[in-house]
């Protein structure tokens, strides 16, 4: 039998940070020492507490499904979340937990989109964004910030992006995977554009804790309440609470969305796992105390990381506020190892140096390359010493 798939599939492209990902175990695996800057996910342990709820949830028997679109107790928890973190009231009817940020965002793709219907991802981009909106039969229509600005998006460009096609528009600050994050008044600024347009909006808030230069703005949906009947705020305890294995995200909209999502959820992975939840509800109603030490140690490590990359001829940076990526523009070396993007280079600092990164293409830039500095100092100090001496031994 001849296998074919189906045309749906042939819309995507494996992930790209996956890819690397997967390159980067089988190095390994065959002996090699890899210094990895590829995966986005932070290297410290989930908070003990957080799994001492896991442990209890096993010890009373959290063994059977739980309702669709997740446990009383989880939903209060988001609720509670959104009312401390973000000032904003919604109800338990106005939220559901599913399988990770990562899932909340393809089922509200899958809920919203029809065949041809455009949807605004400013660039550069987290890479699943373009293919969760193809799967759904959506468009991506990209619109670009300047490197000159930041890649902070200028108001009037997203202004002239959305149009009478467009069903959604994606807002993610601070951003994979630039670390770009919009003070207050930027995101003001993009909300009054976004308020002028009937169209949804897409809050993706995962690494809205990981910020390093001044004060946690206030929500977008705060800023400008006017947008919440048409406004998907999507979150994980993933990055926030390192929990990232334990696959469990939410989303926030108007409660005939949240239904719609729990249809969608009934009819293909039901329940997010019933010991993760309880996890993540600890998680979030717990102290927060062991956050601003993690993000304090982003923060060193981003100081750092900029330093070493501002020190090497040929790459350059425009230095993050948040999350924990750096959006290295190599363009000043391509020739000099003899690439023409940030993929092939991505590979030869693989083989060459031993180091893995994620080049720009999938992100929307052929110039770059992502850096994950999620890991020690030390690890970072002897990424970029390889770095630096193959560069030089060319
Ligand atoms: C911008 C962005 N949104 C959402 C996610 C989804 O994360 P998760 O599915 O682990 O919650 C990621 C993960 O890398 C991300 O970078």
């Amino acid at each position: 039998m001849t296998t074919t798939f189906s045309q749906r599939l042939n819309r995507v492209k494996p992930s790209s940070t996956m890819a690397v990902n997967a390159k980067v175990l089988e190095l390994k695996a065959a002996g090699r020492e890899i210094v990895g800057f590829a995966a986005g996910e932070p290297d410290f342990d989930t908070w003990p507490e957080v799994c001492e709820a896991a442990r209890a949830s096993i010890a009373r028997g959290d063994f059977r499904y739980t309702a669709v679109g997740g446990t009383p107790e989880l939903k209060e928890a988001i609720v509670a979340k959104l009312a401390r973190d973000n000032a904003l009231e919604y109800s338990t009817a106005e939220v559901i937990a599913s399988c990770g940020g990562k899932h909340c965002l393809f089922n509200v793709m899958q809920a919203l989109l029809d065949e041809g219907d455009e949807v605004v991802i400013p660039g550069p981009y987290w890479v699943s964004y373009p293919d969760m909106a193809a799967l759904a039969g959506g468009v991506a229509r990209f619109v670009m910030a300047s490197e000159d600005d930041g890649f902070l998006l200028d108001p009037a460009r997203l202004d002239a992006a959305i149009g009478p096609k467009t069903k959604l528009v994606i807002i993610n600050s601070p951003s994979n995977p630039t670390g770009a994050a919009y003070s207050e008044a930027a995101m003001d600024a993009l909300g009054k554009v976004l308020a002028k347009h009937d169209c949804w909006v897409l809050v993706d808030d995962v690494y809205e804790f990981i910020r390093y230069d001044g004060a946690r703005p206030r929500h977008l949906l705060t800023l400008h309440p006017g947008l919440r009947d048409r406004a998907i705020i999507a979150n994980s305890v993933s990055k926030t609470y390192a929990m990232t294995g334990w696959r469990i995200g939410y989303a926030a909209a108007p409660a005939p969305l949240i239904k719609a999502l729990t249809k969608l959820q009934g009819q293909s992975t039901s329940n997010p796992t019933a010991i993760a939840q309880a996890a993540a509800a600890a998680a979030l109603s717990g102290s927060q105390d062991r956050l601003a030490p993690m993000v304090a140690e982003f923060h060193k490590r981003r100081d750092y990381i900029c330093d070493r990359i501002d020190a090497i001829d040929g790459l350059s940076v425009a230095r993050p506020e948040g999350a924990f990526y750096v959006f290295v523009n190599a363009a000043g070396v391509f020739e000099k190892t003899g690439v023409q993007d940030g993929d092939a280079l991505a590979m030869k600092l693989l083989e060459g140096a031993g180091v893995g990164v994620v080049g720009g293409n999938d992100f929307g830039s052929r110039d770059h390359f992502r850096i994950s500095y999620a890991t020690s100092l030390e690890s970072i100090e002897r990424g970029m010493d390889r770095i630096r001496d193959w560069l030089a031994s060319l």
